[in-house]
């Protein structure tokens, strides 16, 4: 059973690094498909192409990718052994097309295919502020029962860097992926830290 990871062309190309890396980190079978857009937010983002990154993750047995125009890859299909599938970070314009069914590439079809085969599906959008279209669009997917996992710092935390962020929601993503059963203490509420509050 694999996980795949859907990357579209939303700002937080490094949550998508971050995610890649700790599931091959723990030997799980990782399929990757990524958008046009989102190597040019790649590029932007972390200075490096997607390319680059890609033949990093191509020596490790448990990763495998597939272009985004490729509709006949097998994460296609329902028959594809996915346990689940997150995209991150999820642009808008994929948050729309996933909640309409509309498949203009991988990303797109291989949500459709996780919502029909009644798979988990997590999404993590990035786009600030939000208009109603952006709200509905993410409430039709809540209702089908895709998580909606927001890359929100957990401000009490009190993060120092922008690792501490991408380290708790790429933790946060981990448990919606139904790969840990909770979150990691260094990232649990302590109601004992009175100075916290
Ligand atoms: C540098 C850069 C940053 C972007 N950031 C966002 C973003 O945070 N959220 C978003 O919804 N779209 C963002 N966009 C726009 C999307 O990339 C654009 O809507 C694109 O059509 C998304 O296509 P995709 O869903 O196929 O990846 C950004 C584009 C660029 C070039």
């Amino acid at each position: 059973m694999s996980i795949v990871v859907g990357i579209t062309g939303a700002s937080g190309s490094v949550l998508a690094l971050n995610t890649v890396d700790e599931l091959l980190r723990r030997n799980i079978a990782t399929a990757v498909v990524c958008s046009n857009s989102a190597r040019l937010v790649w590029q932007d983002e972390l200075g490096t192409t997607f390319n680059n990154t890609l033949v990093e993750w191509q020596e490790n047995p448990n990763f495998s990718f597939y272009p985004a125009n490729d509709m006949r890859a097998p994460i296609a299909s329902g028959t594809y052994p996915a346990k689940a599938m997150v995209v991150v970070p999820a642009s808008m314009n994929t948050i729309a097309s996933i909640a309409h069914g509309i498949t203009s590439h991988l990303v797109h079809r291989a949500a459709d295919v996780c919502l029909k085969e009644r798979r988990r599906l997590v999404l993590v959008p990035r786009e600030t502020p939000l208009n109603s279209n952006h709200l509905e669009n993410m409430l039709t997917l809540s209702r089908m029962g895709v998580v909606v996992l927001p890359p929100e710092p957990a401000f009490y935390l009190k993060p120092q860097s922008v690792d501490d962020i991408v380290r708790f929601v790429v933790s946060r993503i981990m448990v919606a992926l139904d790969l840990d059963e909770s979150l990691p203490e260094e990232f649990r509420y302590d109601e004992k830290e009175d100075d916290r509050l």
